[in-house]
């Protein structure tokens, strides 16, 4: 069996990884990874190849950043031709991201089986560009591969057909509880000067937040309290750091003096910088499932989540954009206030072996 597996932005690298390796291992997969190039910089990419020792993609699209349709209309351009000249049986794509809608579009035009992983999460909020990609890919798919039961929920209320959806768990969670003992080994805290449990981690990046001067402002707000009480560290992704510069606002955060701001992280540091900090504030979507299992407060900077687990069972905490709200509620992260967690059925990492398994017997 042929598969070709798509990744193209930072969260697909840690996705895609332990799906590699489980149909290496299957014995019976040719596999070819392309890259369609949507995110390129060495620490958004590069590094996440070598850390999660994935093998480097056969092939590179390199469309790079731009507008949605032009990015999504590149990717499929330069995505048919590759289908085309190695006609596998499957196309996997993981996610949400444009590289996914792209690549799954062109797929199921040219007659090839498609695979969704990470299928069936939905914000309800149609304005999240990632929304619309799963919305989309989801409908196109032949396997519908679901890390939690509202995934299998939203799906089934959306017609599909039972026999195409099968709950597995979560590949990112397999990548964590693989590398979580590297990770241990990382340097980081030293290297920044950060004690164990004594400092907050943020990452922000979604448009709704960092292209909205309203929302980013209100952030800011908290986060002027927030680290003169204790210290942040914030990996600033690129979207974020242009917004930053463009608006005014560095002026603004290098008065923080509390807030430390460094260059986006590869994956073992980050790990490392998650698992240690006394709470991750974020509007990233798998970082709230990271946090559920290593047991580390998580407060989700926006107005819902596509990860309803996470705050079910898990250490989430859903506080949209309210200054107020922010400040209180990692307060009282803090002192400790916290339920008990558990952990999400099937999130054991085992999650590739099982779509392995089903992909083999139904493609
Ligand atoms: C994309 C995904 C988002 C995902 C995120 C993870 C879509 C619609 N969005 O958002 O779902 O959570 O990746 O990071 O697919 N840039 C660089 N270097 C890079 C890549 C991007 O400097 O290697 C800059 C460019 O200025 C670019 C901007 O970041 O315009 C945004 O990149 P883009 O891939 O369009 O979206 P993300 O915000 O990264």
């Amino acid at each position: 069996m042929k598969i070709i597996n798509v990744a193209g932005a930072r969260p697909n690298f840690v996705k895609i990884a332990p799906l590699m390796s489980a149909f290496k291992a299957a014995g019976n997969i040719e596999t070819l990874l392309v890259h369609t190039g949507q995110h390129y910089d060495k620490k958004m990419s590069g590094l996440f190849f070598d850390q999660l020792e994935i093998s480097r993609p056969d092939v590179n699209l390199g469309v790079g950043s731009a507008g949605h349709a032009v990015q999504t209309a590149e990717i499929m351009k330069a995505f048919e031709p590759v289908l085309e000249g190695y006609r596998p049986d499957a196309v996997l794509v993981v996610g949400d991201v444009n590289s996914t809608i792209a690549c799954g579009l062109v797929a199921v035009k040219l007659g090839i089986k498609l695979v969704h992983v990470e299928a069936g999460l939905r914000s309800f909020d149609r304005r999240m560009p990632e929304e619309i990609n799963r919305v989309l890919t989801d409908a196109i798919s032949d396997l519908l591969f679901c890390t939690e039961q509202s995934g299998v929920d939203n799906l089934r209320n959306e017609g599909v057909g039972g026999e195409k959806i099968f709950l597995v768990g979560n590949v990112m969670i397999d990548t964590l509880l693989e590398n979580k003992a590297k990770a241990d080994e990382s340097t980081i805290l030293a290297g920044l000067g950060l004690e164990d449990g004594k400092y907050t981690v943020l990452t922000l990046h979604r448009p709704s937040n960092v292209d909205d001067p309203g929302a980013f402002g209100r952030i800011l707000d908290a986060l002027e309290v927030i680290q003169r009480e204790s210290p942040i560290v914030f990996p600033v992704h690129p979207r974020t750091s242009k917004n930053l510069r463009e608006g005014g606002l560095a002026a603004r955060v290098d008065q923080m003096v509390g807030l430390r701001m460094i260059d986006p992280l590869g994956y073992l540091d980050f790990l490392k910088l998650m698992s240690s900090a006394a709470a991750v504030l974020t509007d990233s979507g798998g970082i709230q499932e990271e946090t559920t299992i290593l047991k580390v407060p998580c407060l989700t900077l926006r107005d819902g989540t596509e990860r309803p687990i996470t705050v079910e069972v898990g250490t989430n905490t859903v506080v949209g954009t309210d200054t107020e709200k922010i400040i209180s509620t990692w307060r009282a992260a803090l002192a400790g206030r916290d339920r008990k967690v558990q952990t999400p059925p099937l999130w054991d990492g085992k999650a590739a072996q099982r779509i392995t398994e089903i992909i083999c017997d139904k493609i």
